[in-house]
């Protein structure tokens, strides 16, 4: 397994709670060395990947189960966007099976797969190269060690184990390190960024108690990123 680590100072000044996103967004591109004219991009959000994109491209299908997302995801008469939850078979079975794409990304977002096996496995079915990027259980490593919370994401060891059976694939590990100016704002960040899943953990006294106490400015994330060989 090839880890590696970049280390952030992040500025939450601009507002922006999707940092480490987007440095995921650009690692995934550099593994892209073609220009893919028909892309597929599993959990779209609000586009950050298209946005990226900077090649011309025939046809771009993004998948969202937030409506909120979609609406703020770019538009165009080459984008479709389709409403539909990644989890459920109806998405690879029924709404995909018309279109055939030469790539699949899938950014930070497959960490939420209720069963990934099943996931990769559909993927697999569409048949084209992949770039994609997931979170791991080393993300809010320290700040989870602190709770005493153990992590909801599977660890870079099963996702690497899982990818395997499915994809002729590199398989990369990154941690990276975002340094906030105080614990509130890192705290916030946890709470905005949409990386830590929705399950809430700790009642009200004991987060208060984990603000107070919890010695470090930096979060930690752990990122593993699958990506088909460079042909
Ligand atoms: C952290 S955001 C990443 C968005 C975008 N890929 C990016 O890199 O900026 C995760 C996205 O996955 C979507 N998502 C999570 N679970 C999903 C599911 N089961 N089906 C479809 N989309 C899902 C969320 O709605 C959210 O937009």
């Amino acid at each position: 397994m090839n880890v590696s680590s970049e280390f952030s100072k992040h500025a939450l000044k601009y507002g922006s709670y999707n940092i480490i996103q987007n440095m995921v967004i650009e690692k995934l591109l550099l593994h892209v060395n073609t220009k893919p004219k028909n892309i597929l991009d599993i959990g779209c959000g609000s586009g950050a990947l298209l946005k990226a994109i900077d090649w011309d491209y025939d046809s771009f299908c993004g998948v969202d189960f937030a409506q909120g997302m979609l609406e703020l995801h770019p538009k165009s008469s080459k984008i479709e966007l389709l409403y539909a939850d990644f989890n459920k078979d109806e998405l690879f079975d029924e709404m995909l099976t018309c279109n055939v794409f030469d790539f699949i990304f899938s950014a930070s977002a497959l960490q939420w797969s209720d069963d990934l096996d099943r996931v990769f496995s559909k993927i697999k079915k569409l048949n084209a190269p992949i770039a994609l990027a997931i979170f791991t259980s080393g993300t809010f490593k320290s700040i989870n060690e602190s709770a005493s919370i153990g992590s909801i994401l599977k660890s870079a060891s099963e996702v690497e184990m899982l990818q395997k059976k499915y994809f002729d694939a590199n398989f990369e590990v990154l941690n990276y390190k975002l340094e906030f100016e105080s614990t509130r704002e890192m705290f916030q960040y946890i709470k905005r960024s949409g990386v830590s899943g929705s399950r809430k953990v700790l009642n009200y006294k004991e987060s208060k108690k984990l603000l107070r106490e919890y010695p470090l400015k930096y979060l930690e994330f752990e990122v593993v990123f699958i990506y088909t060989c460079k042909r």
